[in-house]
């Protein structure tokens, strides 16, 4: 498969899967990086592996309606024949028009129990900010199928993880990052090999 990677921070899940495709694990090329974020650490990870970046944001294309901006994202992904978008700490909604003509082909990790710590507002630290508040005992992350639902599409993959009563926001998002960075390339491993079934209305 061909993979492109969307992210828009440290990067470090698609660090994680750049590691999986170098020691062998997975055998999908990873083509391209769309980000948001031109400064972002995940576009640097991309220029230490040669990896190709296409920077596209509502502030580079202000003018141009819904249906433009997603065929930006659907034009490029075709010029690289994607097979497998993958979200890597992706902050922005994705297109609808992308989601369409990728059904079933965008994956994204979620670093908690969906659905609940799900939906606007919760990326990223905020995510482990809510767990701690609300006093549940059990976090983890959720790997899970995209669609118009934010948050909401078909889920893959759950792990679960003890909430201690010393954790911290951060300590919580090290421990379960540290699990992202192994589950999600087991979930696209499980995709290559056609455990898990992805779309087929490819053009
Ligand atoms: C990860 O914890 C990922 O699950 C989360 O952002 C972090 C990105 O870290 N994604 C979301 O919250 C999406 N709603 P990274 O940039 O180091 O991979």
């Amino acid at each position: 498969m061909n993979i492109c990677v969307f992210a828009s921070g440290n990067g470090s899940n698609f660090r994680a899967i750049i590691g999986a495709k170098r020691s062998g694990f997975l055998s999908s090329d990873i083509c391209l990086l769309i980000t948001n974020n031109s400064g972002c650490g995940a576009v640097g990870i991309a220029k230490q592996y040669g990896i190709d970046v296409y920077h596209i944001s509502r502030y580079i294309f202000k003018d141009i309606d819904e249906d433009e901006y997603s065929g930006l994202f659907i034009s490029k992904l075709k010029e690289y024949k994607i097979d497998l978008i993958v979200l890597a700490g992706y902050m922005k909604k994705i297109d609808t028009g992308v989601i369409h003509e990728y059904s079933r082909r965008i994956i994204n990790i979620h670093p908690a129990i969906l659905p609940s710590f799900g939906g606007s507002g919760m990326y990223g630290i905020n995510v482990h900010k809510a767990v701690l508040n609300s006093g549940v005992k059990v976090t983890g992350l959720t790997v899970h199928f995209v669609d118009d639902n934010y948050d909401k599409g078909e889920i893959i993959l759950q792990k679960f993880l003890d909430v201690h009563d010393d954790d911290n926001e951060d300590s919580l998002q090290k421990r379960v990052l540290s699990m992202e960075h192994k589950y999600y390339s087991e979930v696209i491993k499980e995709i290559e090999t056609g455990k898990i079934k992805i779309g087929n209305n490819f053009s």
